[in-house]
């Protein structure tokens, strides 16, 4: 009798406990981010499903560090994207996995998505929020289902939380995961290089800088077309080409997504941002330097069906003298961001 008396208590109690805590949890009310656009970019296109706040990015943020969401807790998306290398893989060719075992392909460098309107070399998502849904389920990345990080989150009690102030649930669901990750990714904004500064006319470039500006934007390099300065600073036209590095292809590029042969060898013109930090360079990571990757253009690349109209000098080269190349490249450094790669926001909170 006494036991079920103290029994009732202990529930009536608790009862009254967790109302409490109902009455005592805050409303859920995001604080809107306006993500603010840098002079000379582009409106950046935000999902109208997915509004950036400030809980959202914070939680993405936390997810983008956190390695539950690996199948053996070691691996986070920040093991592969590391900031202080422009969020490249550490200067590997190919990613290793939780397995151990390799991709195919370079990890792309995470600077300014939010103005891309494709992902992966192949484009192959059409959204942040599409594509940060596969990196944990890829058997040669984070190797895990999305139903057991979900369910890990869910026991590691300060995430019930998060979501909740993020999108006003707790019973959230890997799209709620992968809204998250999708906003922060949209904050981690490059525009502060030295080209940048000379841009806003705040620093002058060397006279060596400068002569590798004239090759970047003129006839004479003929990176410009893909690479572009002047609509938006983005340094990438955001569209598929061949540029030449192949004649017969291992890796179909565009063509593995669309199935159209005359996408074969086609990949995403990749930003130039930070270009200095994320070696090694393209899809398959196959140039060690900068020099080398000049050295590919001046040779005027690889001639097969799909090569790019604007490769222009494909079997006869540049000819840029000795002095020009190393011009180019000094140029190619000054998009190197200091303040991208050493802003806390974007760093690990753990
Ligand atoms: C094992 C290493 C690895 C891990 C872990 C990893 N990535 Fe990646 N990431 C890559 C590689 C490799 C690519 C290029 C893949 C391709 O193009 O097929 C890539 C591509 C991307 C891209 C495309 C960039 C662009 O320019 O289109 C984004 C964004 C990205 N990863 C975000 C993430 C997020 C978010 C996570 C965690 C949920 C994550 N990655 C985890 C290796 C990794
Ligand atoms: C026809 C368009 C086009 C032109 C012209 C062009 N590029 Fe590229 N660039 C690309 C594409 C596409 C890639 C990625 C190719 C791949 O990985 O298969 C790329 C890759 C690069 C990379 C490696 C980026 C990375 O993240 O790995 C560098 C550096 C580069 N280009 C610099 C230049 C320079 C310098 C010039 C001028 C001499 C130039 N590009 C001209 C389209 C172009």
């Amino acid at each position: 009798m006494m036991y079920r008396a103290l029994l009732l208590i202990t529930v009536f109690i608790a009862s009254i406990a967790s109302c409490k805590k109902d009455e005592e949890k805050e409303p859920y009310t995001p604080t809107p981010l306006k993500i603010t656009r840098p002079a000379g970019f582009p409106e950046m296109v935000i999902p109208a499903d997915n509004p950036t706040t400030v809980e959202g990015v914070a939680l993405g943020r936390k997810l983008f560090y956190e390695t539950l969401l690996s199948a053996n807790n070691t691996m986070s998306c920040g093991s592969c994207h590391n900031q202080s290398l422009a969020f490249s893989d550490n200067g590997t060719r190919f990613s290793t996995g939780i397995d151990g075992v390799q991709g195919t392909r370079n990890a792309q460098a995470i600077i300014n998505l939010g103005w891309n309107r494709f992902y992966f070399w192949d484009g192959r998502a059409a959204t942040l929020e599409i594509q940060a849904l596969e990196p944990i389920e890829n058997p040669i990345e984070m190797h895990n289902t999305w139903a057991n990080a979900i369910s890990k989150l869910k026991s590691a009690k300060t995430y019930k939380d998060d979501f909740y102030k993020a999108f006003g649930t707790e019973e959230f669901t890997k799209e709620h995961a992968a809204k998250a990750l999708a906003q922060f990714m949209r904050t981690m904004i490059s525009y502060n290089s030295r080209l940048d500064k000379r841009l806003r006319s705040e620093i002058n470039l060397t006279a060596s800088e400068l002569n590798g500006l004239s090759i970047f934007i003129s006839e004479k390099g003929d990176c410009f077309h893909c690479h572009n300065i002047d609509a938006g600073r983005l340094l990438t036209d955001n569209q598929f080409h061949n540029n030449g590095l192949d004649s017969i292809f291992t890796d179909l590029g565009l063509a593995e997504v669309t199935g159209n042969p005359s996408d074969i060898g086609k990949f995403l013109t990749p930003t130039l941002r930070n270009i200095a930090l994320t070696a090694p360079y393209m899809h398959d990571g196959r140039f060690q330097t900068l020099e080398e990757v000049v050295e590919h253009y001046n040779t005027g690349g690889k001639a097969s069906a799909t090569v790019d109209p604007l490769m222009k000098h494909v079997g006869t080269g540049l000819s840029l003298t000795n002095q020009e190349k190393i011009d180019l490249v000094a140029f190619l450094r000054t998009f190197t961001d200091e303040t991208f790669i050493t802003n806390p926001d974007f760093s690990n909170p753990f």
